[in-house]
């Protein structure tokens, strides 16, 4: 069992990572439990897998527990799901001192903490990520948001849970793919700034992949400890510090944008494959060397996960997507600030980054696939 804490001053809080922390969770989530009752959010797949257990555990232990089940899918970070969460908090008589429960992935923690940070001008939430993308990402550093037709993530607040429970085992059922996809985020922290953890991912990426115990343990909480660390020292993205966690993304969001936010490319696919485009974009800039970039393309080719756009199933051209990075809500003063990397473990923001070059780097890309 690890305990790691964010440290934010009056908002600091602890994230605990113990296998099999769910057979317990009464005992987990008793300092958050007021007037003897909790309030829970998960989405349809998850409560059918792991609600029952929950459930008998709390009511052995005493407290009464009510479950609202939004639908599974990203679809549901939406205004009319949010609305139907509020109203219910509401009917279930939530106070600000009362505490919300989010069991699931991503979906399920940006929407129930959007939904906590505004019923009663706020009330108290607590995350129990169920994704390895949730445990190794979106649970810790309080973003949370939902989707509007202008774009992904644009309606939101920062608002941070009081504690962050993850269970690694939790993961058992979650489908291979979606293990994958979260795995992209785990590498993103070796990238960025531990060299010597991207070297552990290549030796053991295949373990956590097979959900091995001993290496999901570690890839969890040296994944949680770095988000910690980064979001620390820049809540809210006001630095270039906490944007180092964007790596890839700018590239990501364009391949999601052109293959329709969904099944077809998951996020952390085009996370993975976006980042090996911003090592192969900084290569091609004399920034660092093609080798680095080759590097990660063999270690998420040997993991199964898509490296190339051909891979990625997208066939828009440079000019395309570069449309789809002006988007961005990154976007200021007609720039896009840009992670590149001077090598694994070496990501730095760029500001001088030329849109046009980007697409011309896209246009390459297609053409080396064929
Ligand atoms: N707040 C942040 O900092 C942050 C960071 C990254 C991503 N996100 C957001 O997170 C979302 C993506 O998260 P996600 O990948 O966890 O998606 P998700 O929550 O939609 O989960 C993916 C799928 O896995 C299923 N699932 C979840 N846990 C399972 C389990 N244990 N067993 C079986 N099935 C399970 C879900 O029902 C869903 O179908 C996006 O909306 C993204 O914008 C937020
Ligand atoms: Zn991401």
């Amino acid at each position: 069992m690890a305990r790691l804490t964010i440290a934010l001053g009056q908002r600091s809080y602890e994230i605990a990572v113990e296998a099999g922390a769910l057979d317990g969770v009464a005992d987990h989530v008793a300092p958050w439990i007021k007037r003897n009752r909790s309030l829970w959010v998960s989405d349809s797949t998850v409560a059918e897998r792991h609600w029952p257990r929950i459930a008998a555990q709390l009511e052995a232990a005493g407290v009464a527990a009510a479950l609202h089940i939004v639908p599974a899918g990203e679809a549901s970070k939406s205004w009319a799901e949010l609305a139907r969460l509020t109203d219910w908090l509401l009917a279930e008589g939530v106070e600000r001192s009362d505490t919300v429960f989010a069991l699931g992935g991503g979906m399920i923690g940006d929407l129930t903490g959007f939904a906590a940070s505004i019923v009663k001008r706020g009330c108290d939430f607590v995350q129990v990520p169920t994704t390895l993308l949730a445990q190794v990402d979106s649970s810790v550093g309080g973003k949370t948001a939902i989707n509007t037709a202008a774009g992904k993530n644009l309606i939101g607040a920062f608002y941070q849970p009081r504690f962050v429970l993850i269970d690694p085992q939790v993961l058992s059922t979650l489908p291979p793919r979606e293990m994958r996809a979260g795995y992209a985020e785990v590498v993103k922290y070796g990238l960025i700034d531990d060299a010597a953890f991207f070297e552990w991912c290549e030796a053991h990426g295949a373990d956590v992949l097979a959900g091995h115990p001993d290496a999901l343990h570690h890839a969890i909480t040296t994944s949680v400890a770095a988000k910690a660390r980064i979001v620390g020292e820049d809540e809210r993205e006001t630095k270039d510090r906490r944007a180092l966690l964007n790596l890839g993304h700018t590239f990501g969001h364009a391949l999601e944008a052109d293959t329709g936010f969904g099944e077809r490319l998951l996020h952390g696919e085009a996370v993975g494959v976006g980042m090996v485009l911003a090592l192969h974009y900084s290569a091609r800039r004399g920034l660092c060397a093609s080798r680095d970039a080759d590097r990660l393309a063999a270690h998420f080719q040997a993991c199964s996960m898509p490296v190339t756009l051909q891979d990625a199933g997208v066939t828009a051209d440079g000019a395309e997507l570069v449309d789809h990075m002006r988007h961005d809500k990154k976007m200021a003063g007609g720039t896009l600030p840009f992670l590149l990397a001077r090598g694994i473990g070496q990501t730095f923001l760029c500001h001088d980054v030329d849109l046009d070059d980007v697409a011309a780097f896209l246009d390459e890309a297609h053409a080396d696939a064929r």
